[in-house]
């Protein structure tokens, strides 16, 4: 049997579950389907600071009230280096600022409010597979919980579907994926501990950085720096906290807090950029398309931005049958996309240990000083840091 919608949505991450909702909100029908069960996808721990811009567009798409509610409403963030702390008051210069949610409540929160609107959000698919892509009427087949195979045919296919997903292998041979890879990881731990200081801190340390974030006032979100072949197992919790003393000390604030862990993690540290996000009916989004490095936790904020701006297209297409803001959907959202590549490779170079070379210490404590005492550095970090705006409007209103 087929169905038909108008939008087949691949992946339940930030970027499918916040189209389905913008492009419901427009009067497009579109079925989300996620290999994940429901649990599983509730309960990943991601990173958890979300762009003013960001939290704008869910408030404007009504999806935001728990967030107001809940998040840690920020100014900026701390840096520490040569033991002494320095805050960065971005909101000073904008008016604007960062809120402290986990990608998890985000996720959540556009879980319950697709329930809401009764339209299909499809768990444990299996076996998602494309085809078509070449001609109007694409045709997406999965496997469903109860082991039968199913096929939707849909007007476009958004591939959400993150950098492991099949969206990305239906790209044209030809597409130039750009990539920096760095020598290291982030260990992430989640604790039961009260955070070193009221905003996120990123300290830099000769030896490497430590990030001390948080999800609430008695439980912290801390990494380390780490060589990129670490093995997990090999970090104790005693080994874990000796090491975020070690490069977190200061003469400022007392020692960090140790207690209970209760998720340990490990993530590479890459930068992608794939320089063509379509392909016939195909658009990805999000993960699928580009990776950036977590320093400045932007992966979230760019697959809503690119969910914005496609479903802008789609509206448009939608009212008017005016194909233009689909057709130029890669041009439109790479600029953004490459600023907030940018954004986070200059955070990573400052902030991490690459090698043994002292120069690259004082070069690194000479950037770093720069950005804790001019107040024009800190307007340009805390524009980005806070949001650039979005390429398009979410909703075409024409
Ligand atoms: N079929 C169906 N679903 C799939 C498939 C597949 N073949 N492959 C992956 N998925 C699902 C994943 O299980 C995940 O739920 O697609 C979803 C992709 O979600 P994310 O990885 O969260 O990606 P995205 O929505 O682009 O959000 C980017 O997530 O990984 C973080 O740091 C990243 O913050 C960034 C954000
Ligand atoms: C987080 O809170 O998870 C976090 C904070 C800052 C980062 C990345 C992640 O740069």
């Amino acid at each position: 049997m087929t169905e038909r919608c108008q939008v087949a949505i691949i992946g339940a991450g930030p970027a499918g579950l916040a189209l389905g909702h913008m492009l419901h909100l427009q009067g497009i029908d579109s079925v989300i389907l996620e290999r994940q069960s429901e649990s599983h996808v509730r309960s990943r721990v991601r990173a958890g600071v979300l762009e003013q811009t960001t939290v704008d567009l869910l408030t404007d798409i009504g999806v935001a009230e728990r967030l107001r509610r809940e998040a840690l409403v920020h100014n900026g963030f701390y840096l520490r280096f040569d033991r002494t702390t320095h805050h960065l008051d971005f909101h000073r210069h904008s008016g604007r600022h960062a809120y402290v949610y986990g990608q998890a409540e985000v996720v959540a929160d556009l879980i319950d409010a697709r329930k809401a609107t009764g339209r299909p959000l499809i768990f444990d698919a299996d076996d998602v597979t494309i085809a078509d892509i070449d001609t109007d009427r694409p045709v997406v087949e999965y496997t469903d919980v109860d082991g039968r195979r199913r096929r939707i045919e849909a007007e476009a296919v958004a591939g959400c579907d993150g950098s492991h997903g099949v969206s990305r292998t239906m790209m044209p041979s030809d597409t130039r994926i750009l990539v920096r890879s760095h020598p290291f990881a982030w260990l992430g731990i989640l604790a039961h501990t009260r955070p070193v200081t009221e905003e996120g801190m990123y300290s830099a340390h000769p030896d490497g950085l430590s990030v001390h974030s948080m999800r609430g006032p008695r439980l912290s979100r801390q990494y380390l720096q780490v060589p990129a072949e670490t093995d997990l197992d090999a970090w104790t919790d005693e080994r874990i906290w000796r090491e975020l003393r070690r490069r977190s000390q200061s003469d400022d604030h007392p020692p960090l807090e140790t207690g209970e862990i209760i998720e340990k993690s490990l993530a590479p540290l890459r930068s992608v950029v794939t320089d063509r996000m379509q392909t016939g009916s195909l658009y990805l989004l999000g993960d699928a398309a580009h990776i950036v490095p977590p320093t400045g936790a932007k992966g979230l904020n760019l697959a809503i931005s690119d969910a914005c701006a496609l479903s802008y297209a789609l509206g448009r297409r939608h009212r008017t049958g005016d194909r233009s803001a689909l057709t130029s959907y890669t041009d439109t959202v790479l600029p953004r996309i490459w600023q907030a590549q940018s954004f986070s490779w200059r955070l990573t170079s400052v902030l991490h240990r690459f090698g043994e070379d002292p120069y690259d210490w004082e070069l690194r404590r000479a950037r770093l000083t720069r950005w804790t005492q001019s107040p024009s550095e800190q307007q340009a970090l805390g524009e980005v840091y806070l949001g650039l705006p979005f390429p398009t409007p979410w909703r075409f209103d024409g």
